[in-house]
């Protein structure tokens, strides 16, 4: 099938990880037959934790700090989840989150349909925040970060 001339198509981003695909099933729709939205927090949620979770320490939700839903989801979308640190604290990672939908019947057409930045804190087996580890991982983000900014 062609690729539907009302959708804009997007590049997919370059620098930052593939985290996560989905496609969203039937049971996940709300009353207007799109994806529910808490579904799609539950899915970003858990994309965003794939970078944090390579530094060796448990990580948690501490703040979903920006969340914005630009298209809606559907059911049979080829979901992508694209995620890269932005932020590096004493004992947190900021992360952001951008899913893209390839629609079932325009694969190969990518739409950015939300976009969201979260922040995981690294605890100690008490629950309480730990100071992150100086490793090899979070010294690659480090200069990551510093070349990317401007
Ligand atoms: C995460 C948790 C351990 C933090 O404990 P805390 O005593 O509030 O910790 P602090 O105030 O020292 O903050 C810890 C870090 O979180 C950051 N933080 C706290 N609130 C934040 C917010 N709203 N946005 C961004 N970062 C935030 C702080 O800046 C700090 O980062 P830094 O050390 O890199 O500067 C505690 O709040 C907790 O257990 N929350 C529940 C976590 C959870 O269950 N998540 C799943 C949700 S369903």
């Amino acid at each position: 099938m062609p690729p539907r001339p009302d959708l804009p198509p997007h590049s997919l981003p370059a620098d930052k990880d593939l985290v996560l695909k989905v496609i969203p099933m039937p049971a996940d729709v709300n009353a207007n037959g799109d994806i529910f939205g808490g579904w799609v927090m539950a899915q970003v949620d858990l994309a965003g934790s794939v970078l944090p979770s390579r530094l060796g320490p448990r990580m948690v939700t501490v703040a979903v700090n920006e969340f914005v839903f630009k298209q809606p989801v559907r059911v049979g979308d080829i979901l992508s989840f694209y995620s890269s640190v932005q932020r590096i604290g004493r004992t947190s990672v900021t992360v952001d989150v951008e899913v893209y939908a390839e629609r079932f019947h325009a694969q190969g057409r990518f739409v950015k349909v939300t976009e969201a930045l979260l922040t995981y804190v690294a605890i100690d087996a008490e629950g309480k925040p730990q100071a992150l580890p100086e490793n090899a991982q979070i010294a690659a983000w480090r200069l990551g970060i510093k070349e990317s900014t401007p």
